[in-house]
Protein backbone atom coordinates (compact mmCIF):
# COMPACT_ATOMS: atom_id res chain seq x y z
CA UNK A 1 0.00 0.00 0.00
CA UNK A 2 1.59 3.61 -1.15
CA UNK A 3 0.32 5.89 1.56
CA UNK A 4 1.42 9.84 1.86
CA UNK A 5 2.59 10.79 5.49
CA UNK A 6 1.89 14.82 6.12
CA UNK A 7 3.57 16.11 9.57
CA UNK A 8 3.12 19.96 10.37
CA UNK A 9 2.71 19.61 14.45
CA UNK A 10 5.40 22.03 15.45
CA UNK A 11 7.97 24.06 12.97
CA UNK A 12 8.49 21.37 10.11
CA UNK A 13 6.35 20.99 7.45
CA UNK A 14 6.89 17.39 6.30
CA UNK A 15 5.85 14.77 3.71
CA UNK A 16 6.38 11.21 2.83
CA UNK A 17 5.66 8.63 0.22
CA UNK A 18 5.75 5.25 2.26
CA UNK A 19 5.48 1.66 0.77
CA UNK A 20 3.93 -0.91 2.93
CA UNK A 21 4.65 1.14 5.78
CA UNK A 22 8.29 -0.10 6.13
CA UNK A 23 10.18 1.42 3.29
CA UNK A 24 10.33 5.27 2.33
CA UNK A 25 10.29 6.22 -1.32
CA UNK A 26 10.85 10.08 0.03
CA UNK A 27 10.66 11.88 3.09
CA UNK A 28 10.79 15.67 2.41
CA UNK A 29 11.50 18.07 5.59
CA UNK A 30 10.82 21.83 5.23
CA UNK A 31 12.21 23.57 8.47
CA UNK A 32 11.10 27.07 9.70
CA UNK A 33 14.07 26.98 12.46
CA UNK A 34 15.89 30.00 10.71
CA UNK A 35 12.73 31.85 10.95
CA UNK A 36 12.23 30.91 14.93
CA UNK A 37 15.35 31.10 15.96
CA UNK A 38 15.46 34.95 15.86
CA UNK A 39 12.76 34.93 18.65
CA UNK A 40 14.85 31.88 21.06
CA UNK A 41 11.83 29.42 20.17
CA UNK A 42 8.63 28.88 17.75
CA UNK A 43 5.95 31.35 17.83
CA UNK A 44 2.94 29.40 16.95
CA UNK A 45 1.39 31.65 14.55
CA UNK A 46 4.06 32.73 13.01
CA UNK A 47 4.46 28.57 12.26
CA UNK A 48 0.96 28.40 11.08
CA UNK A 49 1.37 31.14 8.28
CA UNK A 50 4.72 29.14 7.10
CA UNK A 51 2.91 25.49 6.81
CA UNK A 52 0.30 27.12 4.95
CA UNK A 53 2.90 28.45 2.16
CA UNK A 54 4.56 25.55 2.45
CA UNK A 55 2.73 22.44 2.41
CA UNK A 56 1.38 22.15 -0.85
CA UNK A 57 4.84 22.55 -2.55
CA UNK A 58 5.98 19.80 0.10
CA UNK A 59 3.98 17.50 -0.63
CA UNK A 60 4.32 17.78 -4.64
CA UNK A 61 8.53 17.45 -3.76
CA UNK A 62 7.87 14.10 -1.53
CA UNK A 63 5.47 12.91 -4.66
CA UNK A 64 8.56 13.33 -7.22
CA UNK A 65 10.75 12.45 -5.40
CA UNK A 66 9.49 8.79 -4.68
CA UNK A 67 8.74 8.79 -8.50
CA UNK A 68 4.75 8.54 -8.22
CA UNK A 69 1.57 10.93 -9.21
CA UNK A 70 -1.04 11.67 -6.46
CA UNK A 71 -3.29 9.36 -8.62
CA UNK A 72 -1.16 6.51 -7.22
CA UNK A 73 -1.11 7.14 -3.50
CA UNK A 74 -4.11 4.80 -2.06
CA UNK A 75 -3.84 6.35 1.62
CA UNK A 76 -3.56 9.23 3.77
CA UNK A 77 -2.01 9.55 7.26
CA UNK A 78 -2.01 13.28 9.19
CA UNK A 79 -0.21 13.96 12.18
CA UNK A 80 -3.38 14.62 14.05
CA UNK A 81 -2.12 15.86 17.72
CA UNK A 82 -0.12 16.39 20.03
CA UNK A 83 1.44 19.68 19.08
CA UNK A 84 0.36 23.32 18.11
CA UNK A 85 -3.10 23.57 17.24
CA UNK A 86 -2.61 25.98 14.43
CA UNK A 87 -0.01 23.90 12.76
CA UNK A 88 -1.82 20.76 13.02
CA UNK A 89 -4.81 22.65 11.61
CA UNK A 90 -2.90 22.73 8.26
CA UNK A 91 -1.90 19.44 7.82
CA UNK A 92 -4.97 17.87 8.65
CA UNK A 93 -7.49 20.42 6.29
CA UNK A 94 -4.72 19.12 3.47
CA UNK A 95 -5.27 15.74 4.23
CA UNK A 96 -8.95 16.00 3.87
CA UNK A 97 -8.80 17.59 0.89
CA UNK A 98 -6.79 15.46 -0.82
CA UNK A 99 -8.73 12.67 0.59
CA UNK A 100 -12.05 14.19 -0.18
CA UNK A 101 -11.21 15.21 -3.98
CA UNK A 102 -9.50 11.81 -4.95
CA UNK A 103 -12.02 9.64 -2.32
CA UNK A 104 -9.25 7.93 -0.60
CA UNK A 105 -8.71 6.93 3.22
CA UNK A 106 -7.63 9.28 5.66
CA UNK A 107 -6.36 8.23 9.23
CA UNK A 108 -4.92 10.82 11.76
CA UNK A 109 -2.18 9.74 13.95
CA UNK A 110 -0.75 10.48 17.09
CA UNK A 111 2.49 12.48 16.98
CA UNK A 112 4.18 10.16 20.15
CA UNK A 113 3.19 7.22 18.00
CA UNK A 114 4.89 8.43 14.95
CA UNK A 115 8.11 8.96 16.72
CA UNK A 116 7.93 5.07 17.74
CA UNK A 117 6.53 4.48 14.19
CA UNK A 118 10.41 5.30 13.11
CA UNK A 119 11.51 2.41 14.66
CA UNK A 120 9.38 0.17 12.07
CA UNK A 121 11.28 2.04 9.18
CA UNK A 122 14.67 0.47 10.07
CA UNK A 123 16.48 -2.23 8.48
CA UNK A 124 16.76 -4.23 12.26
CA UNK A 125 12.72 -3.55 13.39
CA UNK A 126 12.26 -4.60 16.92
CA UNK A 127 10.32 -7.18 17.87
CA UNK A 128 6.80 -6.77 20.15
CA UNK A 129 7.23 -5.74 23.31
CA UNK A 130 9.50 -3.55 23.25
CA UNK A 131 10.29 -0.43 25.73
CA UNK A 132 10.70 2.70 23.91
CA UNK A 133 11.80 6.09 25.37
CA UNK A 134 10.47 8.95 23.24
CA UNK A 135 12.40 11.95 23.83
CA UNK A 136 11.70 14.93 22.00
CA UNK A 137 11.14 18.71 22.33
CA UNK A 138 7.90 18.35 24.42
CA UNK A 139 8.01 14.78 25.10
CA UNK A 140 9.89 12.62 27.77
CA UNK A 141 7.98 9.32 28.18
CA UNK A 142 9.27 5.67 28.49
CA UNK A 143 6.41 3.11 27.05
CA UNK A 144 5.72 -0.47 26.85
CA UNK A 145 5.01 -1.03 23.12
CA UNK A 146 2.72 -4.12 22.78
CA UNK A 147 1.83 -3.33 19.16
CA UNK A 148 1.33 -0.81 16.60
CA UNK A 149 -1.37 1.07 18.66
CA UNK A 150 -1.05 -0.49 22.09
CA UNK A 151 0.84 1.45 24.18
CA UNK A 152 1.38 1.47 28.39
CA UNK A 153 3.13 4.51 30.24
CA UNK A 154 6.01 3.46 32.10
CA UNK A 155 7.68 6.76 33.03
CA UNK A 156 6.92 10.22 32.13
CA UNK A 157 8.59 13.77 33.25
CA UNK A 158 6.54 15.96 35.53
CA UNK A 159 8.06 18.99 34.66
CA UNK A 160 10.27 20.08 31.83
CA UNK A 161 10.67 17.57 28.61
CA UNK A 162 14.77 16.60 27.77
CA UNK A 163 14.46 18.75 24.65
CA UNK A 164 12.82 21.67 26.82
CA UNK A 165 15.87 21.56 29.19
CA UNK A 166 18.14 21.38 26.29
CA UNK A 167 16.48 24.40 24.59
CA UNK A 168 16.16 26.80 27.99
CA UNK A 169 19.82 25.98 29.35
CA UNK A 170 21.08 26.91 25.27
CA UNK A 171 19.02 30.33 25.73
CA UNK A 172 20.50 31.26 29.76
CA UNK A 173 23.85 30.72 27.79
CA UNK A 174 22.92 32.87 24.37
CA UNK A 175 24.02 30.52 22.27
CA UNK A 176 21.43 30.23 19.81
CA UNK A 177 17.84 27.91 19.23
CA UNK A 178 17.52 24.96 18.79
CA UNK A 179 20.09 24.11 21.90
CA UNK A 180 19.72 20.79 21.65
CA UNK A 181 22.21 20.32 18.54
CA UNK A 182 24.18 23.57 19.94
CA UNK A 183 24.74 21.79 23.29
CA UNK A 184 25.76 18.48 21.88
CA UNK A 185 28.24 20.19 19.97
CA UNK A 186 29.97 22.47 22.37
CA UNK A 187 29.58 19.41 24.93
CA UNK A 188 32.21 17.12 22.61
CA UNK A 189 35.03 20.00 23.65
CA UNK A 190 34.06 20.12 27.51
CA UNK A 191 34.83 18.03 30.67
CA UNK A 192 31.37 16.53 31.57
CA UNK A 193 32.67 15.87 35.50
CA UNK A 194 33.40 19.73 35.78
CA UNK A 195 30.43 20.58 37.25
CA UNK A 196 27.98 18.32 39.50
CA UNK A 197 24.96 18.90 38.37
CA UNK A 198 21.68 17.04 39.92
CA UNK A 199 20.17 14.22 38.68
CA UNK A 200 16.41 13.95 39.92
CA UNK A 201 14.31 11.67 41.45
CA UNK A 202 16.75 8.56 41.55
CA UNK A 203 14.45 5.93 42.78
CA UNK A 204 11.44 6.39 39.88
CA UNK A 205 10.94 6.14 36.60
CA UNK A 206 9.77 9.80 36.20
CA UNK A 207 11.99 12.79 35.14
CA UNK A 208 12.27 16.16 36.28
CA UNK A 209 14.49 18.56 34.37
CA UNK A 210 13.31 21.66 36.52
CA UNK A 211 15.53 21.50 39.12
CA UNK A 212 18.36 21.41 36.94
CA UNK A 213 17.12 23.99 34.83
CA UNK A 214 17.54 26.28 38.19
CA UNK A 215 20.91 24.70 39.36
CA UNK A 216 22.49 25.86 35.82
CA UNK A 217 20.88 29.30 36.70
CA UNK A 218 22.24 29.04 39.97
CA UNK A 219 25.91 27.84 38.82
CA UNK A 220 26.09 31.12 36.07
CA UNK A 221 25.06 33.97 38.83
CA UNK A 222 27.96 32.25 41.04
CA UNK A 223 30.43 32.19 38.17
CA UNK A 224 32.43 35.77 39.28
CA UNK A 225 33.55 35.96 35.58
CA UNK A 226 31.95 36.14 32.31
CA UNK A 227 32.10 32.27 30.86
CA UNK A 228 34.35 32.13 27.88
CA UNK A 229 34.30 29.26 25.40
CA UNK A 230 35.87 26.65 27.61
CA UNK A 231 33.38 27.26 30.28
CA UNK A 232 31.26 27.15 28.24
CA UNK A 233 31.99 23.49 26.87
CA UNK A 234 32.53 22.23 30.17
CA UNK A 235 28.83 23.40 30.99
CA UNK A 236 27.40 22.19 27.75
CA UNK A 237 29.13 18.72 28.57
CA UNK A 238 28.58 18.48 32.64
CA UNK A 239 24.64 19.75 31.81
CA UNK A 240 24.18 16.99 28.86
CA UNK A 241 25.83 13.94 30.97
CA UNK A 242 22.89 14.99 34.08
CA UNK A 243 20.05 14.17 31.21
CA UNK A 244 21.71 11.59 29.46
CA UNK A 245 22.45 9.84 33.08
CA UNK A 246 18.87 9.74 33.89
CA UNK A 247 17.46 9.63 30.28
CA UNK A 248 19.45 6.40 30.24
CA UNK A 249 18.91 4.57 33.98
CA UNK A 250 15.43 4.76 33.96
CA UNK A 251 14.63 3.54 30.67
CA UNK A 252 16.75 0.61 31.30
CA UNK A 253 15.58 0.18 34.51
CA UNK A 254 11.98 0.49 33.09
CA UNK A 255 13.04 -2.52 30.98
CA UNK A 256 14.43 -4.60 33.25
CA UNK A 257 11.48 -4.15 35.77
CA UNK A 258 8.99 -5.23 32.98
CA UNK A 259 11.08 -8.52 32.32
CA UNK A 260 11.89 -6.91 28.48
CA UNK A 261 15.28 -7.32 26.96
CA UNK A 262 14.32 -5.04 23.86
CA UNK A 263 15.37 -0.82 24.40
CA UNK A 264 14.36 1.39 21.52
CA UNK A 265 14.81 5.18 21.63
CA UNK A 266 13.12 8.21 19.45
CA UNK A 267 12.20 11.95 19.28
CA UNK A 268 14.70 14.80 18.57
CA UNK A 269 16.91 14.32 21.62
CA UNK A 270 17.48 10.79 20.71
CA UNK A 271 19.50 12.06 17.85
CA UNK A 272 22.11 13.34 20.80
CA UNK A 273 25.37 11.63 20.21
CA UNK A 274 26.28 10.97 23.58
CA UNK A 275 22.86 10.03 24.50
CA UNK A 276 23.43 7.28 21.89
CA UNK A 277 26.97 6.42 22.78
CA UNK A 278 25.55 5.99 26.53
CA UNK A 279 22.65 4.55 25.55
CA UNK A 280 24.78 1.60 23.44
CA UNK A 281 27.79 1.22 26.31
CA UNK A 282 24.86 0.52 29.14
CA UNK A 283 22.47 -1.41 27.53
CA UNK A 284 25.34 -3.68 25.87
CA UNK A 285 26.41 -4.64 29.51
CA UNK A 286 22.88 -5.63 31.08
CA UNK A 287 22.55 -7.91 27.79
CA UNK A 288 19.91 -5.28 26.47
CA UNK A 289 19.13 -5.38 22.75
CA UNK A 290 19.24 -1.24 21.48
CA UNK A 291 17.48 0.66 18.23
CA UNK A 292 17.45 3.98 17.04
CA UNK A 293 16.56 5.52 14.31
CA UNK A 294 19.19 7.56 12.07
CA UNK A 295 19.12 10.88 13.34
CA UNK A 296 17.02 11.93 10.34
CA UNK A 297 13.97 9.99 11.61
CA UNK A 298 14.48 11.05 15.28
CA UNK A 299 13.61 14.85 14.54
CA UNK A 300 10.39 15.43 13.46
CA UNK A 301 9.20 14.04 9.44
CA UNK A 302 6.42 12.42 7.92
CA UNK A 303 7.63 8.72 6.97
CA UNK A 304 7.21 8.16 10.96
CA UNK A 305 3.62 8.99 10.62
CA UNK A 306 2.88 7.37 7.40
CA UNK A 307 4.91 4.60 8.68
CA UNK A 308 1.84 3.99 12.05
CA UNK A 309 -0.54 5.20 9.47
CA UNK A 310 -0.28 2.46 7.21
CA UNK A 311 -0.51 -0.41 10.26
CA UNK A 312 -4.21 1.64 10.61
CA UNK A 313 -4.81 1.75 6.85
CA UNK A 314 -3.78 -1.96 5.53
CA UNK A 315 -6.75 -3.13 8.56
CA UNK A 316 -9.46 -0.68 7.17
CA UNK A 317 -8.99 1.42 9.72
CA UNK A 318 -9.37 5.35 8.91
CA UNK A 319 -11.26 8.53 10.06
CA UNK A 320 -14.12 10.84 8.78
CA UNK A 321 -13.92 13.64 7.16
CA UNK A 322 -15.27 15.44 10.29
CA UNK A 323 -11.85 14.47 12.12
CA UNK A 324 -10.31 17.50 13.73
CA UNK A 325 -6.94 18.53 14.94
CA UNK A 326 -5.77 17.91 18.45
CA UNK A 327 -3.51 19.98 21.02
CA UNK A 328 -3.65 17.39 24.18
CA UNK A 329 -4.12 13.56 23.00
CA UNK A 330 -2.06 11.56 25.28
CA UNK A 331 -1.15 8.10 23.84
CA UNK A 332 -2.90 4.97 24.49
CA UNK A 333 -5.92 7.07 25.41
CA UNK A 334 -7.50 6.06 22.23
CA UNK A 335 -8.39 7.09 18.78
O1 LIG B 1 11.15 15.43 17.88
P1 LIG B 1 11.49 16.85 17.63
O2 LIG B 1 12.07 17.22 16.29
O3 LIG B 1 10.24 17.78 17.84
C1 LIG B 1 9.32 17.58 18.89
O4 LIG B 1 8.40 16.75 18.72
O5 LIG B 1 9.54 18.26 19.92
O6 LIG B 1 12.48 17.29 18.81
C2 LIG B 1 13.00 18.59 18.90
C3 LIG B 1 13.84 18.67 20.17
C4 LIG B 1 14.38 20.08 20.44
O7 LIG B 1 14.18 20.37 21.81
C5 LIG B 1 15.85 19.96 20.11
O8 LIG B 1 16.67 20.84 20.86
C6 LIG B 1 16.13 18.52 20.46
O9 LIG B 1 14.99 17.81 20.04
N1 LIG B 1 17.32 17.99 19.78
C7 LIG B 1 18.45 17.61 20.42
C8 LIG B 1 19.37 17.22 19.41
N2 LIG B 1 18.76 17.38 18.19
C9 LIG B 1 17.51 17.86 18.45
N3 LIG B 1 18.74 17.56 21.73
C10 LIG B 1 19.97 17.12 22.06
N4 LIG B 1 20.91 16.76 21.15
C11 LIG B 1 20.65 16.78 19.83
N5 LIG B 1 21.58 16.40 18.96
ZN1 LIG C 1 8.23 15.32 17.54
Amino acid sequence: MLVLGIESSCDETAASVVSDGVKILSNVIASQVNIHSRYGGVVPEVASRHHIEAIIPVIGEALKGAGVSIGDIEGIAVTRGPGLIGSLLVGVSVAKSIAFARNLPCVGVNHIAGHIGALFLIENVPAFPFVSLVVSGGHTHIYKVDNYDRFTLLGQTRDDAAGEAFDKAAKMMNLGYPGGVIIDTMAKKGDPGKIDFPRAMKKSTDFSFSGLKTALLNYLKTLNHFPGQEDICDIAASFQDAIVDVLVEKTLRAAEESCISRVALSGGVASNTRLRKVFMEESAKKGIELFIPPPLLCTDNAAMIAAIGSQYLEKGISDALDMNAVSRWPLGSGR
